[in-house]
């Protein structure tokens, strides 16, 4: 985990993840630190993770009071049920479609829900957050968020890109990405986590960029993207989402190729666990 904080506004935690075959992608949670502060998500659910315990060097996880989870993804809530426990203050942000994700892992302390729907807000004391539908999505269940005091969008899924080495992938600023390879990165992004968007009326959609860009946002903090100052681009960027190019995933050929590739075969491994002599 990679923890830095990124302005007085925002803590970041990084834990990118190696994507095969397709380079590298950022997997962030944010500590949002409001009067009443915000845990934005809670990491990958790998059993070798110990989100509170990285969450704990940054904040006190008693003074934690909201957990906004962006969407029920387990690359979001690998540290959600540890965090309630740790967090006994804490209210967890989400929708009713994303406590019915949740109750399918394990029932949702009801009391401890506050759902909210995009559209409406959030007072978190020294801020209001504003909560919207990301224009790009892989979860019904998702909401995104304006902080009206810093100017920051958090977007969930939306605007990420795998790029090419783990150092890009948690760099201070997605600006650093050379323009090919971040337009290259969003696009095929939304091809694979948002199949949908080859299938929808195009202005409509736009419409739902324009939302977000009309926020004016100085900073843009996707869970799958390095902090980016260059609003503008990733918002060109996912204007063209459309017109991506479709994404297909490896075959069965193309997994036996891959396992073939670091496996001796299994007749050299008889060969070699059998005695000599
Ligand atoms: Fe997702
Ligand atoms: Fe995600």
């Amino acid at each position: 985990m990679h923890t830095h904080r990124i302005n007085e506004h925002v803590t970041i935690l990084a834990d990118p993840a190696p994507l095969p075959g397709l380079g590298f992608l950022a997997v962030n949670a944010f500590v949002l630190h409001a009067e009443e502060p915000v845990v934005i998500d809670t990491g990958l659910s790998l059993p070798d993770k110990d989100f509170v315990t990285d969450l704990s060097a940054v904040i006190d996880p008693t003074d934690v009071r909201w957990i906004w989870l962006t969407h029920p993804d387990r690359d979001h809530t690998g540290g959600l049920f540890a965090l309630l426990e740790a967090a006994p203050q804490a209210r967890l942000v989400t929708t009713f479609g994303g406590v019915g994700i949740m109750s399918t892992e394990r029932p949702l302390p009801l009391d401890r829900v506050y759902l909210l729907n995009p559209g409406q807000s959030l007072s978190v004391g020294d801020r209001s957050l504003h909560a919207f539908r990301p224009p790009l999505f892989d979860s019904p269940a998702t909401v995104g968020f304006y902080d009206d005091r810093s100017g920051i969008v958090f977007s969930s899924d939306c605007f990420g890109a795998p790029v090419a080495t783990m150092e890009l992938a948690v760099g201070a600023d997605a600006a650093e990405i050379p323009a090919d390879e971040l337009r290259g990165g969003q696009l095929l992004w939304a091809a694979v986590d948002s199949p949908w968007i080859h299938n929808i009326d195009t202005s409509r959609y736009l419409e739902t960029v324009r939302a977000v860009q009309t926020l004016e946002p100085d900073l843009i903090l996707s869970s799958h993207l390095p902090p980016a100052t260059n609003t503008a681009t990733l918002f060109d960027n996912v204007a063209e989402a459309p017109n991506a190019e479709p994404f297909v995933g490896p075959d069965q050929q193309a997994l036996e190729q891959l396992l073939a590739s670091f496996e001796p075969p299994a007749a050299e491994a008889r060969q070699q666990a059998e005695p000599v002599g």
